[in-house]
């Protein structure tokens, strides 16, 4: 038997992580994290397809993507966390088809500026995490076996 494919899908900014506000984001790049994704993935058997765009669009056509291919969703949205009813639709396509899809964020939004407090995707998430950096990542990907 194959192993299932999950994507993880990472938004706007995310790719200068390791040089992006340190502080709040920690040191770890972008690459870092997916090569702990990819190795956590291989333990729970699971493959990770990861991506990581700036765009509004090719974030919402690698969702669809996800629903075609039947697979799991780990995302981080970055801000379109705060404001993209476009993104939150297609997160609602992936799971009323019966996918699960985990909202991540290496920050705890909660405890920062006002506007991060809201997240439009949360109502149609399967579950999120949120505050435990690179981790947030890995239990998510645990969060679907
Ligand atoms: C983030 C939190 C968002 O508020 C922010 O816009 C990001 C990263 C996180 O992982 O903590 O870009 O999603």
């Amino acid at each position: 038997m194959t192993a299932p494919t999950v994507f993880v899908l990472s938004g706007p900014n995310l790719s200068r992580l390791g040089t992006r506000e340190p502080d709040v984001y920690g040191s770890d790049t972008l690459d870092d994290i997916h090569a702990a994704v990819q190795r956590e993935a291989r333990e729970l058997g699971l493959v990770a397809d990861c991506r990581q765009t700036n765009h509004e669009g090719e974030l919402i056509d690698w969702l669809h993507e996800a629903v075609d291919a039947k697979a799991d969703v780990v995302l981080n949205p970055g801000a379109f966390t705060h404001y993209s009813y476009a993104v939150r639709d297609a997160c609602a396509i992936v799971t009323t088809s019966g996918r699960s899809l985990v909202e991540v964020h290496l920050s705890n939004p909660a405890t920062r500026e006002e506007f991060r407090h809201t997240s439009v995707i949360a109502g149609v998430a399967t579950g999120t995490i949120a505050g435990f950096g690179l981790q947030s990542y890995l239990l998510g990907l645990r969060a679907l076996v």
